[in-house]
């Protein structure tokens, strides 16, 4: 497990940023943490490094927006905050968007029985004392994915 600390949102993008060279198609990521935490910040960050910043939204209605980083790297960027039952990502064909590109969701906790079997796992918190800090955790199912990590992070 890495645990890490940040304390502005141009911070947190940068954690995104950093990880966004090791990242593969078949990859997927999964945010979670408090409305407002900081999961949207960190997907901007990641987006950045590809030059795409600009195009990152909240999806509050659109529960899947697809980017385009390179001519064969795309990132599909899900929120599933609104679903009121794990089956609404079968419906919408989530899990077939695994692997064709990278795959960040917000409260991915929500679909748990359709996560793929190896993921990312990003939870931010944030801190009562200081509205601007957040505790980030990355955790894994994968030894890859922890090796990953902590070549990243460390
Ligand atoms: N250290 C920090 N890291 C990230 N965001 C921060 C931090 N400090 C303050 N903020 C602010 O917190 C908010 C985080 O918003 P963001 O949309 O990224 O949250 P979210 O986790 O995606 O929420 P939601 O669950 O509603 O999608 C922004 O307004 C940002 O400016
Ligand atoms: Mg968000």
């Amino acid at each position: 497990m890495i645990e890490l600390y940040s304390s502005s949102s141009d911070e947190t993008k940068s954690l995104g940023k950093k990880l966004a060279p090791y990242l593969k198609k078949g990859d997927t990521i999964v945010l979670s943490g408090d409305l407002g935490a900081g999961k949207t910040m960190f997907v901007s960050g990641l987006l950045s490094y590809f030059g795409k910043e600009n195009e990152v939204s909240s999806p509050t209605f659109t529960i899947i927006n697809e980017h385009n980083l390179t001519k064969d790297l795309k990132l599909f960027h899900f929120d599933v905050y609104r679903f009121d039952f794990e089956d609404e990502f079968l419906a919408i064909g989530g899990d077939e968007f695994y692997d064709k590109g990278i795959c960040l969701i917000e409260w991915g906790e929500k679909i748990e029985n359709y996560l793929p079997k190896e993921y990312i796992k990003i939870t931010i918190t944030k801190d009562n004392e200081d509205e601007n800090k957040r505790i980030i955790t990355m955790t894994s199912t994968s030894e890859k994915y922890n090796t990953l990590l902590s070549e990243v992070y460390n």
